[in-house]
This record gives structure tokens, C-alpha cells and sequence, in this order.
């Protein structure tokens, strides 16, 4: 499967991909010890957030995975980052996400985890979605639950999860209406547009 990139709106925010001028951005998140501690990549100069950026330019490349730069649609500064991984075949995939110190307790997170949860079901077809955080993570358990994600079972450490961690899964056909898109829905009905997260036209998704 190949991805074409896309921006989504995700009410009060807009996520685009990550391009290579956001290197110094990626720095700086980078620069916060709950990021560093929590993320499977280390990014310590201007050089290893330029890598950083190419190996999400190359996801959209290949198809292995889609990355977001969370932004204010208004100022267009980076709020976060969400993105999502897809198994091969394309039937589920894995989500992960950070957001900057500065813009953190917005919602941020599990509103970009929603719009993306609903193109990954939406556009890309997939049929489940997977979220594993640590269990000493308990913002990022909020961020699951906001985000529609239930819990379904805790992990012992192994792969690429050094310590204990809790598995959310969020299904296609799933009802629950998670709180972050009860937020988004109020948001774009007030303003006439569609109910679920959409593709924006033109916002620069080049890469
Ligand atoms: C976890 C993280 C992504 C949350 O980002 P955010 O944009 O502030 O998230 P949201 O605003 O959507 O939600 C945060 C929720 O966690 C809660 N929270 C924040 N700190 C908390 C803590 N120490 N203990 C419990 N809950 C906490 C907030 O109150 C909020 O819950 P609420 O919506 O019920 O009020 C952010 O803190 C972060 O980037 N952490 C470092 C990287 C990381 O942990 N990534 C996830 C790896 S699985």
C-alpha cells in the first residue's frame, strides 16, 4: 500500500506531514526528558532531527507509516506529533504520539489520535488500531481513553517496550463515541462542515 500524503482537520487543530524544515521543531521536542524517555528514537542535534524526518518522509514513501506534525491552523506552529504504523498486510496498525511541553493539557493528542483514527478506518480501511504506553504513563492512559482507545489487557516488557505497558485497542466498527470527537463534532457542526475528520484542501501536505 502506498500513501499519499494528506492533511486532516482535526478541529481546533490541523495535522500535515512532517517536512524537512521542521528539523529545529523536532529538536527542541526532543529536548524535553518525558519525550526522550518515552520515544523509541534519539534526536540530539540538528543532523539526527533531519533523520528523524526522513525516516517519516520515507514511511509515507513506502507505505509502512503515516506522520503528522500536529499545528495550530492559525499561526501554524507545531503543537505535537502523532503517528501511526501499518502491519502488513494493511490490517491493523500501531499509533504513537507526543506533544510539546508548551501546548500540553489542549487536547492536543487525543484530538490529532482521533482525526487520524478516523481516516486510518475511514480512507486507509483498516480495521483496528493498536496504542501501547507504559504503565507508569498515566497521562498518556487519559490520552487512550479521550482518544476512544478501551483498554484491553496489560503487557509484561519485551520487544520494544522495555517495561510493563498497557495494550488500547480501537476498532472500526467500535460505538463508543470517545470524547475528543464528541469536542470535534461540536466544533465543525458549528461552522457547517462534516461530522468526521477530512482531508483539508490546500494545506501543503508536499513532502
Ligand atoms: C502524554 C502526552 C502525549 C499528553 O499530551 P496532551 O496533548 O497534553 O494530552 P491531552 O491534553 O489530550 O490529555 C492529557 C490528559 O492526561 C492528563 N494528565 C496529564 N498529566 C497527567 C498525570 N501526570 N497523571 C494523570 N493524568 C495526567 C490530563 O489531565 C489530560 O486528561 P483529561 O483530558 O482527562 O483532563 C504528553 O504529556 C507527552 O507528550 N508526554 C511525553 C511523550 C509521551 O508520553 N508520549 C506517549 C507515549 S505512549
Amino acid at each position: 500500500m502506498t500513501l499519499r500524503p494528506v492533511c486532516l482537520d482535526a478541529g481546533p487543530f490541523r495535522l500535515r506531514p512532517w517536512r524537512g524544515d521542521d528539523a529545529a521543531v523536532v529538536l527542541a521536542a526532543y529536548r524535553d526528558p518525558e519525550i526522550r524517555i518515552r520515544s523509541l528514537s534519539s534526536v540530539d542535534d540538528l543532523s539526527a532531527a533531519t533523520a528523524w524526518i526522513d525516516e517519516r518522509i520515507d514511511g509515507w514513501r513506502s507505505g509502512a507509516a503515516a506522520a503528522f506534525a500536529v499545528i495550530d491552523p492559525t499561526s501554524g506552529a507545531v503543537l505535537g506529533n502523532v503517528r501511526l504504523r501499518i502491519d502488513h498486510p494493511p490490517v491493523e496498525g500501531e499509533v504513537g504520539y507526543w506533544t510539546l511541553p508548551a501546548a500540553r493539557g489542549r487536547r492536543v493528542a487525543s484530538t490529532a489520535l482521533d482525526a487520524v483514527s478516523g481516516w486510518a478506518f475511514g480512507v486507509l480501511g483498516l480495521a483496528r488500531l493498536r496504542l501501547i504506553h507504559a504503565v507508569t504513563n498515566p497521562a498518556s492512559c487519559r490520552v487512550a481513553d479521550r482518544g476512544g482507545f478501551r483498554f484491553d489487557r496489560e503487557l509484561p516488557p519485551g520487544g520494544r517496550w522495555p517495561t510493563p505497558g498497557h495494550l488500547h485497542l480501537r476498532g472500526a466498527g467500535d460505538q463508543t463515541q470517545p470524547p475528543a470527537l464528541a469536542v470535534t463534532r461540536m466544533r465543525m457542526s458549528s461552522t457547517g462542515e462534516g461530522v468526521r475528520p477530512v482531508v483539508v484542501p490546500g494545506c501543503r501536505s508536499d513532502i
